[in-house]
């Protein structure tokens, strides 16, 4: 049996542990909006995940909306670990989503997000999804005119189909592609393939299978980990938990490899 890396370099420097953790669930119940209710209980997870040895932190603007990357920039300051977070698409208390992908709007969220995160500099910004009114090919000079400036060290996409990433690349070195996949839902499995292939990471939201309104994991946890694992050694996974137990149970799918 081939040897399964644990590690992936994100953007060909930032070596990371390839199971990570995804921090939507820590604002509130899904399609609630605000801080997550138990703030304490939540840094707890944030702090364990790190000490397990999760280096990978998936957030967003959009959740919360802040919020997510307020707890996290709280529970993890000071810690050796790579935080990615998303901008260009808004939560606003309406409940209604916007996706906003214009250049001052990403550049708007990238300057809250250094503050929120408590860093000087962002490891991963992802475009959350790409907004139908704005080129994509805007909104990613927008992302790159802040990596060359210094606010953000990599972009990543979330939400695109292979020919907005050709696209893309033609603008700038994209690191990450973050969209739904999981042994139940592989409909991305030929952009699972290409990524791997340029060195790109693919991080596989609801690897689960959750559905992102609701609570609750679909499939049986370490095995559909497990599976996401072997798949490729580019995917990161980032599975969201709100409780230390199933963090825990999350962590030992390593075991399985
Ligand atoms: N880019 C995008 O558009 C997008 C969209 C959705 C999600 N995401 C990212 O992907 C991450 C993961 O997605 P997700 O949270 O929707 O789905 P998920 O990771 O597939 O599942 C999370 C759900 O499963 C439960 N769970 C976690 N570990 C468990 C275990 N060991 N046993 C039983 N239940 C378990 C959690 O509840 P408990 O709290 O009770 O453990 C939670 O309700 C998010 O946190 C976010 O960072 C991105």
């Amino acid at each position: 049996m081939t040897a399964i890396s644990k590690t992936f370099a994100l953007g060909g420097e930032h070596d990371v542990n390839r199971l990570g953790y995804g921090a939507m669930r820590l604002t509130g119940q899904p399609g609630n909006f605000g801080p997550f209710p138990d703030w304490e209980g939540g840094k707890a997870v944030l702090r364990r995940a790190a000490d397990l040895g999760m280096t990978f932190f998936d957030s967003a603007w959009a959740y919360g909306p802040e919020y997510a990357d307020r707890i996290v920039g709280e529970a993890l300051a000071g810690r050796d670990v790579v935080i990615a977070t998303k901008g260009g698409v808004d939560k606003p208390a309406s409940g209604r989503i916007v996706v906003d992908g214009s250049r001052d709007t990403l550049l708007r969220q990238i300057d809250r997000a250094l503050v929120n995160l408590r860093r000087e500099r962002i490891d991963l910004f992802q475009l959350h999804r790409v907004d139908p009114n704005v080129p994509i090919e805007d909104s990613v000079a927008a992302l790159a005119e802040a990596q060359a400036d210094g606010r953000i060290a990599h972009i990543g996409l979330s939400n695109v189909a292979r020919d907005q990433l050709d696209r893309a690349l033609g603008v700038a070195p994209i690191a990450s592609v973050q969209n739904r996949f999981n042994m139940a839902e592989t409909d991305h499995a030929d952009l699972v393939d290409f990524t791997a292939e340029r060195g790109i990471a693919f991080i596989p939201y609801g690897p689960l299978g959750a559905n992102p309104m609701q609570p609750g994991a679909k499939l049986a946890a370490r095995e559909a980990l497990a599976w996401l694992l072997r798949r490729s050694p580019n995917i990161i996974v980032i599975p969201g938990t709100t409780s230390i137990a199933h963090l825990e149970e999350n962590w030992s799918a390593w075991d399985l490899l």
